[in-house]
């Protein structure tokens, strides 16, 4: 580490920098590289032919347009070793990245409704972050979300699947095709889920207006929102936001992906900060939008001109908005306390 920490670059502030990513989706995180050889040894067909081909084909529009393409992609993960070797390259490249805890989602009916079963997919998940944690020393826990372009039995059923692996599971969420499925589709299940002991995060205000993210408060009685931008088009939102201290999980690169934001400099990551509202930076789907948690960091600090406070406060605001027990937060904050000029 540079002896004058004032004159250490910016990049290398980053790196360095102790982090928590909590919006980061499992199957996102599926490389090309990894997706043929699971297709290969799966029997699987995919319509590429290389690598650089799979990516050229990632040119979204919008979040339905992705969303094709990711369900599709999830296809190669039958076994539990694929489920294992797909966390297993998030753990360790989060891990290089500084990313000290991750709170991970994963889609279970994207599985289930193709054959393999939900104890296939978390066993192989939970032995990953396991095995990352004595490797890497990066903690975890895992978030199965619910699509939310299925019904809501569909979503029930999925938590019954869930319940016998309560231990390992800290939250639900609520993922998918936004618009035309407000939060309150999904009411009885959030509510079933919470009856349960489980903490419920959703994503809103992504695409959908900002009256899903109300909704997603009142009637999921989520502790977070995940993306949830779009709630500066209503100030009396922000104002209770702020006052309730609801963490956003902010994506930039995927919101420029995915059209949220025309380019990054137009994204409303300052906007939100300036407001008070506890936001942090992450990657949801970084094999499909360009980067991980730190590319997310370098990338918006060079179109906002985020300065290292900022930078300090986005990460502080991670640790904060995590499902960690106060000792392990304060472990991690005193650590990035520590980080510095
Ligand atoms: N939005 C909704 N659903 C998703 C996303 C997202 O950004 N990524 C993976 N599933
Ligand atoms: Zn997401």
């Amino acid at each position: 580490m540079n002896e004058n920490m004032s004159e250490q670059s910016m990049a290398s502030f980053i790196h360095g920098l102790p982090k928590a990513e909590l919006h980061i989706h499992i199957e996102g995180s599926l490389e090309p590289e990894l997706m043929f050889e699971l297709a290969k040894n799966n029997g699987v067909d995919i319509a590429y032919r290389s690598a650089a081909e799979v990516r050229a084909a990632y040119a979204f529009t919008d979040l339905q347009s992705f969303l094709d393409l990711y369900y599709d992609g999830a296809r190669v993960l039958v076994e539990q070793d694929d489920f294992y070797a797909l966390a297993f390259a998030y753990a360790r490249t989060a891990s290089a990245q500084n990313v000290r805890h991750a709170e991970v989602f994963f889609d279970p009916q994207t599985h289930t409704d193709r054959g393999v079963s939900f104890e296939t997919v978390i066993t192989g998940l939970r032995r990953a972050f396991e095995d990352a944690h004595r490797q890497f020393g990066m903690t975890s826990k895992l978030i199965p979300c619910f699509l939310r372009h299925l019904s809501a039995e569909s979503a029930l059923e999925t938590l019954e699947q869930a319940l016998p692996f309560k231990d390992w599971i800290v939250a639900v969420g609520l993922d998918s095709s936004e618009l035309g499925h407000p939060p309150t589709k999904f009411a009885h299940v959030f509510e079933e889920a919470r009856r349960h002991g489980f903490e419920t995060v959703a994503h809103a205000g992504e695409e959908g207006p900002p009256d899903y993210i109300a909704q997603a408060l009142d009637l999921l009685h989520v502790s977070r929102i995940d993306h949830g931008v779009r709630c500066l088009e209503d100030p009396d939102l922000v104002e209770r936001l702020r006052r309730e201290r609801i963490p956003l999980t902010v994506c930039p690169l995927s919101n420029v992906k995915l059209g949220v934001f025309p380019t990054l400099g137009d994204h409303n990551l300052v906007e939100l900060l300036d407001a008070g509202l506890c936001v942090s930076l992450n990657s949801d789907d970084p094999a499909y939008f360009g980067g991980y948690i730190e590319d997310n960091f370098l990338a918006a600090q060079e179109a906002l001109g985020l300065s290292r406070s900022q930078l300090r406060l986005l990460s502080r605001n991670a640790f904060e908005a995590s499902f960690l027990d106060e000792d392990a937060k304060q472990v991690l904050i005193a650590e990035l306390d520590r980080y510095s000029e």
